[in-house]
């Protein structure tokens, strides 16, 4: 509230005195908006700012796909529905994931853990760090990737989805075409012309074992949900997985880290980013690089770079090897040389409870990737020299500078109410986002 009033009262002063809009008493943030308009397409401070997440006009949307209130509150009730986990394999597994458990909110939508496994793990811990494999399943039973989940923050801003990109027809993959079904069975999807999150969560709810059936829309109460965001879809269309995906990618396109102290100064509040976030900030605009890759209102990046991390399989990852095809990125859907060892650039607000970092989750700390750049030395023996991107390299950065650039990256874009993307309860009751004996204990629904 102080912050708001002297805001208000700097800008009273500066109309009072005639001055433009813009200018401050401290030159850092000038100097940084001076960089980061330079860097911005359209020479504009709007082109890094996110929209509120109830401005749906601003939420970029998918083709086919119009963003409606409806559309998101039944996507956020079946994010996190562990109702819908009916196709689990065995009896034990039934209805006890959701999305959620691989993308948890208070860890930046990722599964707080090196690897997310929904159907065949048990337990939450605080935040998903002690979700373990379940002894009556076996290895080859679990869902698990051989890569960590990605995060649904800005995820808006991903034109196709998945670290490879493998999802949607448009943008990067439009020559791709005859790959489509052919390299993996399930990007057979983009021949329906979707954009990659409504393409993706068609397989994604096969994929994770969930499915709504005539209970969940009878006796849960979801056919309501399903009417009202489809009344003008035909009925035989209007609950199946088409349906959930649309509504599935509907919410998850609203997750906007619109608090997060870097957009709230972006939209005039000097004050809401201290000093240390500004040279962080500047640091990555300018001597850093790494708006090179990472750049947008998501500071993600729709490009694919081999920074030579290491995979899953070098920490532990189960359900995975060093023959794991998603370790080759990009390279393992396109075939293609250059794109071997090339991962989707990711987004970085939320990240500081994430806990694991990379593709591989080789890294446990903001403070540590950071230093991985600056050393600019690749970890991954099995990823070839050729294939590194020429804006990894060493950065030379002092001891404070990593200090600065980890302050923004860890503060300067955490946005601190993710609840508002949160339920209060979902309709089956159920807990959530995992529904096992013991993340019921874990997360309190006992
Ligand atoms: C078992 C854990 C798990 C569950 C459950 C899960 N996901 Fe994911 N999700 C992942 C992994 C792993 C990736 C990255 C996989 C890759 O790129 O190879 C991912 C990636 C994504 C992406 C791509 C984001 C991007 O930036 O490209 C979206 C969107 C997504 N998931 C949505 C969902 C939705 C919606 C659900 C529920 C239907 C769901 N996920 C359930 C593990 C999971
Ligand atoms: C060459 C392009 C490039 C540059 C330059 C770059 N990044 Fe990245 N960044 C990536 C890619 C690609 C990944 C994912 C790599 C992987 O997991 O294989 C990534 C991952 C990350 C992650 C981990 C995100 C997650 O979800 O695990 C963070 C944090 C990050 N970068 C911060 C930075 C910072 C800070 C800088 C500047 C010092 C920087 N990056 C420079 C391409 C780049």
């Amino acid at each position: 509230m102080l912050r708001r009033t002297v805001h208000l009262l700097a800008i009273a002063v500066l109309l009072a005195s005639g001055c433009a809009s813009e200018q401050t008493a401290d030159p850092i943030d000038a100097d940084l908006r001076r960089t980061m308009r330079r860097l911005a397409p359209d020479g504009s401070m709007d082109y890094y700012q996110v929209p509120h997440h109830q401005d749906l006009a601003n939420v970029p949307a998918g083709i086919g796909n119009p963003l409606t209130p409806e559309k998101v509150e039944l996507g956020k009730m079946l994010f996190f529905e562990t109702a819908l986990g009916i196709d689990a394999v065995n009896e034990t597994g039934m209805q006890t994931f959701s999305c959620a458990t691989c993308h948890i909110p208070s860890a930046g939508f990722t599964p707080g853990n090196s690897q997310g496994i929904a159907d065949g793990a048990e337990g939450f811990g605080l935040n998903g760090e002690d979700r373990n494999m379940r002894d009556d399943y076996t290895e080859d039973e679990i869902d698990a990737q051989g890569a960590r989940p990605l995060s649904m923050v800005g995820v808006a801003y991903v034109q196709n989805s998945m670290w490879a990109g493998r999802f949607g027809a448009r943008f990067n993959n439009e020559g791709t075409e005859h790959l489509w079904g052919v390299v993996d069975h399930a990007t057979e999807v983009n021949h329906t012309g979707l954009d990659g999150l409504e393409a993706q969560n068609i397989e994604g709810t096969v994929t994770h074992r969930m499915r709504v059936d005539e209970n969940l829309l009878d006796n849960m109460g979801y056919r309501e949900l399903f009417d009202a965001a489809f009344y003008d879809w035909p009925e035989n269309a209007r609950y199946g997985r088409e349906a959930m995906s649309f509504a599935l990618s509907a919410y998850i396109r609203t997750i906007m880290p619109y608090e997060a102290p870097y957009q709230e100064w972006l939209r005039g509040d000097d004050l809401a980013m201290t000093e240390q976030m500004k040279r962080g900030a500047l640091l990555f605009f300018s001597d850093a690089g790494c708006y090179r890759c990472h750049n947008g209102p998501a500071l993600n990046g729709n490009t694919f770079h081999a920074v030579g991390v290491n995979d899953l399989c070098d920490v532990g990852g189960l359900a995975t090897g060093e023959d794991d095809e998603r370790n080759l990125g990009r390279g393992g859907f396109t075939q293609r040389v250059e794109d071997m060892f090339a991962f989707k650039v990711p987004q970085l607000y939320n990240l500081k409870h994430a806990g694991f970092y990379f593709h591989g989750s080789s890294r446990q700390s903001l403070r540590d990737v950071v230093e991985y750049f600056n050393d600019g030395i690749p970890e991954n023996p099995r990823v070839h020299p050729d294939n590194i991107s020429p804006f990894f390299h060493p950065l030379n950065l002092s001891d404070q500078e990593m200090e600065d650039l980890t302050e923004f990256i860890a503060n300067g874009l955490y946005d601190p109410n993710f609840d508002r993307y949160v339920p209060e309860s979902v309709l089956s009751g159920n807990c959530f986002p995992n529904n096992d004996l013991i993340s019921q204990e874990d997360l309190g629904c006992n």
